[in-house]
């Protein structure tokens, strides 16, 4: 690479490099590496908010449990569409059926 080049991190390719993680697109909570993956970057400019932002979703995560039953995928998960950016990977839509719980 040229001195002074500008680079552009992928952290959103990151988590599926097949050479860290094993079948990087199966959804696997126990991967004995977890910790490994960059969702929040690496080294000194790590996301300052991480803990924040673990919290908010474990808080929204146990709500939806909690009211919400029968969630459902409505659509082949192949047919998930990702918004076009080089910087995270976000759904564009997540189309999901539910029931209220009782
Ligand atoms: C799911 C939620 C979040 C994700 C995926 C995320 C992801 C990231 C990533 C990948 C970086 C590194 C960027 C880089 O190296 O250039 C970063 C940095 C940063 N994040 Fe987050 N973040 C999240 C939530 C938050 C929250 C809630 C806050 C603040 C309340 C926050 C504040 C920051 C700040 C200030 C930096 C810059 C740190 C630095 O440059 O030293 N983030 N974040």
């Amino acid at each position: 690479m040229p001195d002074r080049s500008l680079m552009l991190l992928l952290f959103a390719s990151g988590n599926y490099d097949e050479n860290e993680f094993a079948c990087p697109y199966t959804f696997d909570m126990n991967r004995g590496n977890l910790g490994k993956q960059v969702a929040f970057g690496a080294g000194p400019h790590r996301c300052i908010g991480l803990t924040l932002a673990r919290m908010e979703i474990k808080v929204a995560a146990r709500e939806l449990i909690k009211r919400l039953d029968n969630i459902k995928l409505e659509i082949a998960i192949e047919d998930i569409e990702f918004v076009p950016t080089v910087a995270t990977r976000s759904m564009a839509s997540l189309p999901v059926s539910f029931t209220r719980r009782q």
